[in-house]
């Protein structure tokens, strides 16, 4: 039923399982003799953040932080609000923020200046998809880890939505543009 609003498969399953390993690998490795915190953003990114923390053999703790969203649109707004704060102090601890795309980095760098003011020891940043044609001028961000880089396309599944819909796609793909534009 979902499926047929998807004009083709961007990442399948078996990619983007892949993905998440590499990853957790190179997350085990960075913070190994480390106790994280693991910030997953929501909604868009907890069910990446679900599978890569199954995957990390490291003695890490989970928050959960909302910020403001595109609503029904397909731009961000430009304002970011944190609706749901963490509720655990990071001062001096290491925190990793998973996020499930990066698109014009207006919620990553709102996110990274207001959780760097609470001095943790380190912050990083872990992001499934990156759109760099999207990035608002003047914005630099670098994702500590970066599952792929796509082009401007609107995605869906695996966490990310429109309208709320689609989140529950096993594989990430391209919504049909007179889905958004009807
Ligand atoms: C998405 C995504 C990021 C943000 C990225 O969230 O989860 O948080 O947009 O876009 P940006 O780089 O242009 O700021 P969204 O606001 O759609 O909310 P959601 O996570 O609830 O889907």
């Amino acid at each position: 039923m979902l499926e047929q609003d998807i004009s083709r498969i961007f990442f399948t399953e078996e990619e983007i399982t892949a993905c998440v390993d590499r990853l957790a690998e190179q997350v085990c490795r960075d913070y190994a003799g480390k106790t994280p915190i693991v910030v997953c953003t929501l909604r868009g990114a907890f069910v990446f953040a679900a599978d890569l923390i199954r995957r990390l053999d490291l003695p890490l703790t989970v928050e959960f932080l909302s910020v403001s969203s595109y609503g029904s649109g397909t731009v961000s707004s430009g304002n970011v609000d944190i609706r749901l704060d963490i509720a655990e102090n990071i001062e001096g601890r290491d925190v990793l923020i998973i996020e499930d795309i990066l698109d014009s980095g207006n919620t990553l760098s709102h996110l990274i200046k207001e959780l760097n003011a609470r001095n943790p020891a380190s912050l990083k940043l872990c992001v499934l998809l990156d759109k760099p044609e999207r990035r608002m001028p003047g914005v630099v961000l670098r994702p500590d880890y970066l599952g792929f880089t796509i082009p401007d396309e609107f995605v869906v599944g695996y966490g990310l939505d429109y309208n709320q819909h689609y989140r529950n796609l096993p594989y990430i793909g391209v919504l049909k543009p007179d889905v958004y534009r009807s």
